[in-house]
């Protein structure tokens, strides 16, 4: 009866070793594997990374910062330089947003939400400078 527990130890490395792929850790001080925030960075990761830059999850989905003539249409704010409280980021989920034109809303839903929402109102904003 130990198989089962063997192929999902097995599935947790391969998982592991995708998010590091290009050398990039999600750096979360949670080292908590199946605390929320953790759980949450992984799904910021995964979900909310191709559009948004946040250092902590080690995205770059925003556009490089100052360079405009590399701006795309769904590239999101740089999550680094705007501050962020957990019903804001609830908000965004929701509806697409502050604006509800371009990010798609329901990313994620229920807990995975809350867990992506206590993540970002965490760690964004570390370089911000308005406190904002
Ligand atoms: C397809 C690209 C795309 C994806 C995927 C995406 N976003 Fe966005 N996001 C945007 C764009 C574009 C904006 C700015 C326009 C707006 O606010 O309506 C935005 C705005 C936001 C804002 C508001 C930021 C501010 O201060 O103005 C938050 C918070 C946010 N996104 C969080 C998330 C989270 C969390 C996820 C994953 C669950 C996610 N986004 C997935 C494109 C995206």
């Amino acid at each position: 009866m130990s198989r089962p527990k063997l192929l999902l130890a097995c599935l947790g490395a391969a998982a592991a070793v995708a998010i590091t792929a290009c050398g990039q850790k999600i750096n979360v001080a949670e080292k908590d594997p199946t605390s929320a925030v953790h759980q949450g960075a992984v799904l910021f990761h995964e979900r909310c990374g191709g559009c948004h830059t946040l250092k902590a999850a080690a995205t770059h989905g925003s556009a490089p910062q100052g360079k405009v003539a590399y701006k795309e249409r769904t590239d999101g704010p740089n999550l680094d330089y705007r501050k962020e409280s957990v019903q804001d980021v609830l908000f965004a989920i929701r509806n697409g947003g502050f604006s509800g034109a371009i990010m798609p809303a329901n990313v994620v839903v229920g807990p995975d939400a809350q867990k992506v929402a206590e993540f970002v109102s965490k760690y964004a904003g570390s370089k911000s400078t308005t406190g904002k």
